[in-house]
């Protein structure tokens, strides 16, 4: 099987690991390819791997000069500037404190009037540029890859979403009034994530360890969307004990 799980007993090895990961491609001296393009996610996980990118990136290790990024996904209605925003999260993680020059950070635009069309105006930016060398994910509790929630085929490709209710109280945390979650979304498309060249799924706490093991054990099913990552011929996740559980010895 080309998925290859690493166990963590301490959150900030995991952390420090997946910079290393997406570090072998912005290595100021040999990066894995010249011209590396990331794909790159948000939420509570990827946190602690973006401090340790910018500590990295401080120390003269890696350098963002020729990467170009593709995030996920974006809320529906939201523009860059909301704090909510994905577009925010990355500029306030990793985007500024590493300088990148903004015209190669690509998200999906939220804030277009028509989601369905910016959602055809990511795709083409995507056959533009990619494929995406590495791509970096999490995931939900109900297994959800980007938005790709429960029932996505593994087909689709990026397309606007209407968020399912698990997710939306999920991450009702990061809002003041949990009626001010968006209920859409536009999100890269599983077909999309599958074309990297390689992934990393990162894994953090017991809300995890259901929705990973499935993801993991069970056969591949749209039911699971991580489970399409079995479908893929490298992939790596870094877990940490709680989200690795439910995984057997
Ligand atoms: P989280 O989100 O990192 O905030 O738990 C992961 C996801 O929903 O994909």
């Amino acid at each position: 099987m080309g998925v290859h799980v690493r166990r963590f007993s301490d959150p900030r090895e995991l952390d420090l690991a997946a910079a290393e990961w997406v570090g072998r491609y912005l290595r100021s001296a040999e990066p894995l390819v010249p011209e590396p393009v990331l794909g790159l996610a948000t939420g509570s996980t990827p946190e602690g791997m973006y401090q340790a990118l910018v500590a990295l990136h401080r120390a003269g290790e890696i350098t963002f000069a020729r990467a170009r990024t593709f995030n996920l996904d974006e809320y529906v209605g939201l523009t860059p500037d909301h704090p909510q925003s994905y577009a925010a999260y990355m500029r306030l993680h990793l985007f500024d404190p590493v300088g990148f020059p903004l015209e190669r950070a690509h998200l999906p635009d939220g804030a277009a009037p028509d989601p369905d069309e910016a959602a055809r105006r990511y795709e083409a930016l995507l056959a533009r540029f990619g494929p995406i060398h590495a791509q970096v994910l999490g995931i939900g509790t109900n297994g959800h890859i980007g938005f790709n929630e429960p029932g996505t085929p593994f087909e689709r490709r990026t397309h606007a979403v209407d968020l399912a209710e698990e997710t939306r109280r999920a991450n009702s945390r990061f809002f003041d009034d949990p009626a001010d979650v968006p209920t859409k979304a536009i999100t890269m498309g599983i077909a999309n994530i599958l074309e990297a060249g390689e992934i990393l799924l990162l894994a953090k706490g017991a809300a995890k360890a259901q929705a990973l093991a499935r993801a993991l054990q069970e056969k591949p099913s749209p039911e699971v969307p991580a489970s399409a990552l079995q479908l893929h011929p490298r992939v790596t996740v870094y877990a940490d004990e709680e989200a690795a559980r439910l995984l057997g010895p």
